[in-house]
């Protein structure tokens, strides 16, 4: 009687040992680079506080244009190659996990509501590889404030552009977009409010702040979306001090020619953060990146 379950359990174990190994041989060696780095990124994000138990970050399959690579509705510090699922740009559904091909359909674990504010800034930006989004506290004040703009305040942070960061605002949106029925919880829950959202990005600015929300922020590589956002959120704590120790006055911030000088630069500069902060996560005791295991990150990145 109790010999057949024995033999499904034992079945069961050698299954799960070998499919896995399976996916992992058909897994293209940039797929595993890709996610080792987006691991990496989710846990440093969290690690310098621009995210919390909320926030995402993803970038488009180095493989296919036509898809991203994200984990399912996790909170960013306790990823692992097991909640990353690879996306539809498309419509933003669910292909299947990256990393377990045994896990299919509805067993993949529910994704994150707001994935729309990644797949359309990819359709809309073809150049963008890589997009965050996050409620870092720093940055609500001005994204509150529309009479005060977030401009770069500091070499490290040209990303917010020459012209300042744009605001997007739900309360602006047409009835076509949010009709009076759906919820008006600012989350970005479908096609119609990601595409209002990518939309809103503006000129050389590579970021979108949402009103009592958070923001976005796209970039041409997935380490730079990290920098950018860590340096975005160190930004507006700078201008608020200016301004605070200027009695009100506007502060000065970099200009057209400062910002394009200093965006070329921070691309430079990335490597050598990138190389501490994986080593800053890799002792916080808190992460695991069970792709790279403590190994120190490639020299060259996503
Ligand atoms: C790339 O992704 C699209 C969308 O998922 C899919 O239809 C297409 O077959 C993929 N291309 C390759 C070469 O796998
Ligand atoms: C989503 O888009 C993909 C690629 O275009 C397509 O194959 C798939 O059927 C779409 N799924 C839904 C639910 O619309
Ligand atoms: C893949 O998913 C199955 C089903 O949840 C699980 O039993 C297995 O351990 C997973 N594989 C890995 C490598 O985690």
């Amino acid at each position: 009687m109790h010999i057949a379950p024995q033999k499904y359990f034992l079945v069961g174990i050698v299954f799960s040992v070998f499919q896995p190994l399976a996916s992992c041989q058909e897994l293209s060696a940039s797929v595993t680079s890709a996610s080792i780095d987006l691991l990496d990124a989710s846990h440093i994000l969290h690690f310098l506080d621009v995210v919390d138990a909320f926030g995402h970050v993803s970038l488009r399959n180095p493989v296919n244009s036509s898809q991203f690579l994200m984990t399912f509705a996790i909170a960013p510090a306790q990823a692992t190659s097991q909640s990353i699922v690879t996306y539809e740009i498309e419509n933003a559904t669910t292909i299947g996990l990256t990393f377990n091909s045994s896990v299919v359909g509805a067993a993949v674990p529910t994704g994150f509501a707001e994935r729309f504010i990644h797949s359309e800034i990819y359709k809309k930006f073809p150049n963008v590889l890589a997009v965050l989004h996050s409620h870092t506290q720093e940055i609500l004040p001005f994204a509150n404030q529309a009479s005060v703009p977030l401009v770069a305040e500091m070499h490290t942070a040209p990303s917010i552009g020459s012209e300042g960061a744009p605001i997007f605002d739900i309360r602006t949106l047409p009835k076509s977009v949010l009709p009076d029925d759906q919820i008006h919880d600012l989350l970005i829950r479908n096609e119609a409010l990601g595409d209002a959202l990518a939309q809103t990005f503006i000129g050389d600015s590579q970021v979108v702040l949402m009103r009592g929300h958070g923001m976005a922020v796209r970039a041409s590589s997935l380490r730079e979306v990290v920098f950018s956002g860590f340096y975005i959120k160190q930004d507006a704590t700078v201008q608020l001090q200016s301004i605070l120790l200027g009695g009100g006055k506007k502060p000065k911030a970099l200009d057209q020619r400062e910002v394009t000088d200093t965006a070329t630069t921070a691309k430079t500069l990335v490597g050598r953060a990138w190389s501490l902060w994986a080593q800053q996560v890799d002792n916080a005791g808190l992460y695991v990146n069970d792709l790279r295991n403590g190994a120190p990150p490639s020299p060259t990145g996503f």
